[in-house]
């Protein structure tokens, strides 16, 4: 399979049908179009080499002149994802080795699809399974390992899974408002506080995620007029579904949600500094 160019990289299209039957997966070269409400589907490939983020805006001429080259360190990893995944210290343990997973409790992570409410890190942060990652990094007592800046800005230098939550946080906080200032309804006039993900799509939802009832009881896709949150939650929730609290690419997912949050406050007219240390 060619990794590059191949189907892995290309969008996912829920429910749509492959030429030679199945969905979703696999699309055809020529299905380029990214259904606009598709939510991010396995995204941890397109994470690592630095891909599939919905940026809300580009570079301007100057800043695009002058910033460095921007580069992801852990898609060299040797072997790629295995070069991570498999631990070969923990091969006798019950979940190292070849369970793909590094969290020490690999059975009791459920994934918080809705901007709603905190993406469950406690697993990742306190995971010892860091085997894989010492020919690089030395020892580490965690995976939670010391990140290179403040991305968050909350004056603390933390670990890169606690300075990824710290930018979900702040995003979430801004999703939260911009939709509270959109006041959108489901068809029974209840409001809209929260985007979540149903069959595969990102739909609106209340302030318990539960999504809201459209005419006749469907689901209520964001409107045209709320683009600017449907990416900023694609975004967010990219972040939480790749799973791996920024390790996968932190220097890439540093930059996606530090420029979603600058934008959502440009959106209602806020411009303040920020004391986070951004990257390129
Ligand atoms: C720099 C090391 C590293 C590399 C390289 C890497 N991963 Fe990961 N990945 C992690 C860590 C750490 C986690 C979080 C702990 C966990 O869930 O096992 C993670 C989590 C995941 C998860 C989420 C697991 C779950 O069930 O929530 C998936 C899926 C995944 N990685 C796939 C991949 C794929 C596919 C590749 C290659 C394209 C890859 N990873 C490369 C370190 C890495
Ligand atoms: C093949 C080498 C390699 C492996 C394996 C590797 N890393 Fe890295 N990692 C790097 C390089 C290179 C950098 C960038 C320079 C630096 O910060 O040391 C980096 C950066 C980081 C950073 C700093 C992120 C930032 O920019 O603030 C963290 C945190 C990190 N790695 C965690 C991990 C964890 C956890 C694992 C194991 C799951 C891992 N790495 C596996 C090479 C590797």
């Amino acid at each position: 399979m060619n990794v590059v160019e191949g189907p892995l990289l290309r969008p996912f299209l829920p429910g749509q049908k492959r030429p030679g039957g199945g969905s979703g997966h696999g699309q055809p070269a020529t299905a380029k179009e990214r259904e606009r409400e598709a939510a991010p589907h396995a995204p941890q490939f397109q994470l690592l080499t630095g891909r599939g983020g919905k940026f809300l805006r580009l570079p301007t001429a100057a800043e695009a002149a002058t910033a460095p080259r921007a580069s992801y360190p852990h898609s060299g990893v040797p072997d790629a994802c295995v070069g991570c995944h498999y631990d070969a210290e923990a091969r006798r343990s019950a979940v190292g080795g070849h369970s793909f997973k590094l969290l020490d409790r690999p059975d009791t992570r459920p994934l918080v699809l809705c901007t709603a409410r905190p993406p469950e890190l406690e697993p990742l942060r306190t995971s010892t399974r860091t085997g894989s990652c010492a020919r690089c990094h030395g020892r580490l007592g965690t995976l939670n390992a010391r990140a290179r800046g403040d991305y968050d800005g909350d004056g603390r230098l933390e670990g890169i899974v606690d300075e990824i939550a710290g930018l979900l946080e702040l995003l979430r906080a801004e999703l939260g408002r911009e939709l509270a200032r959109l006041a959108l309804r489901g068809a029974g006039g209840e409001l809209a506080a929260s985007v979540t993900v149903a069959d595969e799509r990102l739909v609106l939802a209340d302030a318990e995620c539960r999504p809201l009832a459209g005419p006749k009881g469907a689901r209520v896709s964001l409107p045209a007029s709320a683009l600017l949150v449907e990416k900023a939650a694609f975004n967010y929730l990219m972040a939480v579904r790749d799973g791996s609290g920024g390790i996968h690419n932190p220097q890439y997912l540093v930059a996606l949600l530090q420029s979603t949050i600058v934008e959502l406050e440009a959106a209602r007219g806020e411009k303040r500094p920020h004391a986070w240390r951004s990257l390129p």
